[in-house]
């Protein structure tokens, strides 16, 4: 699933090596990676060296040599955490025991009152302890995707720190996806990591499409990626979470840009083949954003350019809990499939953002009028589809 702001982040590029072991980040300090290995089993581990020219700069630094260490989630997500956001974040941890006293005082208050007064003000009483103890029910905005594919690939590899049951036991890392209506979903991220062995046959028919320079959109930990370079297509891999990033570049992914298409347009670079997988049609968004997509891959497009995008047709439903949504956003002037969402892990969540499940009927009306046709759309595995689009002449 997607994840984050995508319109004022800078631009950054772990693309454009500083040395073999290091790349930029957005803060342009340089992020010590281990050797990649080409099997997905992490990679021998070197020490940290500068390499002379970073060595040179006083501004470039080598960091902390765990490979997969993320920096705390506000430098990571600049562009989605507000000022005040930020600040209220570290609030819980940092405010003096007197606060806490204070606020075991609400709680017990709000306990007792619960029983004597009713749920009202029982809910007020607790509101005023959470916000006292900055506690908000709400979640810290952060790189989920990144975080989760980073515990994924701990327990799938035994690298890193593995996120634990009772401290000893292996504990499944699941994608957590609220929905706006409360629908909540989840599903075991160790997907993302899978080999090919294990891939739906659209995922297969997806990859024997891409030729040329392409472009991964949303590369995620990398699963695809890895399948191109090894039949010698060249890939980049092109995602939002810098957490995801050093998950492919661990497992080899060579070439990797930190940002969104349109930032990326800005970079000059062309491509033959854009791939969105794992559903990543979604990053249409909907029927505002989807021109404004198609614009930025044009913008990057060689002629004869083609869009290979994995959806799902959302409307065989009949359960009236799917039904009843399409329909509020059909009223609501959205496209009934037009998911509201926002992902969950441990105490991270995103922003809400918007991701489309549509069919193929619909995305053909999202196409018409952008400099893309739709040309092919593969629903051997209904209701799973590939859509095909080709840059007009
Ligand atoms: C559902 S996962 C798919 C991962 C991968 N394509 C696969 O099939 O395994 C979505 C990925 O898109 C990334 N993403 C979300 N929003 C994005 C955006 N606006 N631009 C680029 N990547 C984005 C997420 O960080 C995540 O890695």
């Amino acid at each position: 699933m997607p994840a984050v702001s995508r319109r004022s982040r800078p631009p950054s590029r772990l693309s454009q090596p500083i040395s073999r072991y290091f790349r930029l980040t957005r803060s342009r300090r340089p992020i010590a990676l281990r050797r990649p290995a080409a099997d997905g089993m992490p990679g021998h581990r070197r020490p940290v060296r500068s390499a002379p020219h970073v060595a040179r700069s006083r501004r470039h630094r080598a960091v902390a040599p765990d490979p997969l260490h993320l920096p705390e989630p506000a430098a990571v997500h600049t562009a989605s955490v507000s000022p005040s956001r930020t600040t209220q974040t570290g609030a819980g941890t940092a405010w003096p025991s007197l606060r806490n006293v204070a606020s075991r005082m609400y709680f017990s208050a709000a306990r007792r009152s619960r029983s004597v007064i009713g749920q009202d003000a029982a809910a007020t009483a607790v509101a005023r302890a959470d916000s006292v103890n900055g506690v908000t029910g709400e979640p810290r905005i952060g790189d989920v995707f990144g975080e989760m594919l980073r515990d994924a690939y701990a327990v799938h590899t035994g690298t890193g720190r593995r996120p634990l049951a009772g401290g000893r036991l292996p504990r499944p890392v699941i994608e957590i996806i609220e929905r706006d209506d409360g629908l909540v979903n989840g599903a075991p991220a160790a997907h993302y990591l899978e080999g090919p062995e294990h891939w739906q046959p659209y995922d297969h028919r997806a990859v024997d499409r891409a030729r040329g320079e392409t472009l991964d959109v949303g590369v995620g930990g990398g699963r695809i990626a890895r399948e191109l370079q090894a039949r010698g297509v060249p890939v980049t891999g092109l995602d939002t979470s810098l957490g995801a990033l050093r998950v492919s570049r661990h497992r080899g992914v060579r070439d990797l840009v930190l940002g969104t298409v349109d930032e990326h347009a800005a970079d000059g670079r062309l491509y033959d083949t854009f791939l969105l997988l794992g559903n990543n049609l979604g990053l249409f968004e909907g029927r505002e954003r989807a021109p404004e997509f198609l614009a930025a891959l044009a913008a990057m497009a060689r002629p004869g350019a083609q869009i290979v995008a994995q959806g799902t047709d959302p409307y065989g439903t009949t359960d009236p809990l799917h039904t009843g949504y399409h329909e509020r956003n059909r009223r609501l002037g959205r496209l009934g499939g037009q998911l509201r969402l926002r992902l969950r892990y441990r105490e991270l969540g995103t922003d809400w953002f918007d991701y489309l499940v549509c069919s193929a009927a619909e995305l053909a009306e999202l196409v018409h009028g952008t400099p893309w046709r739709l040309v092919d759309v593969d629903d051997r595995d209904a209701p799973y589809y590939l859509a095909i689009l080709r840059l007009a002449e």
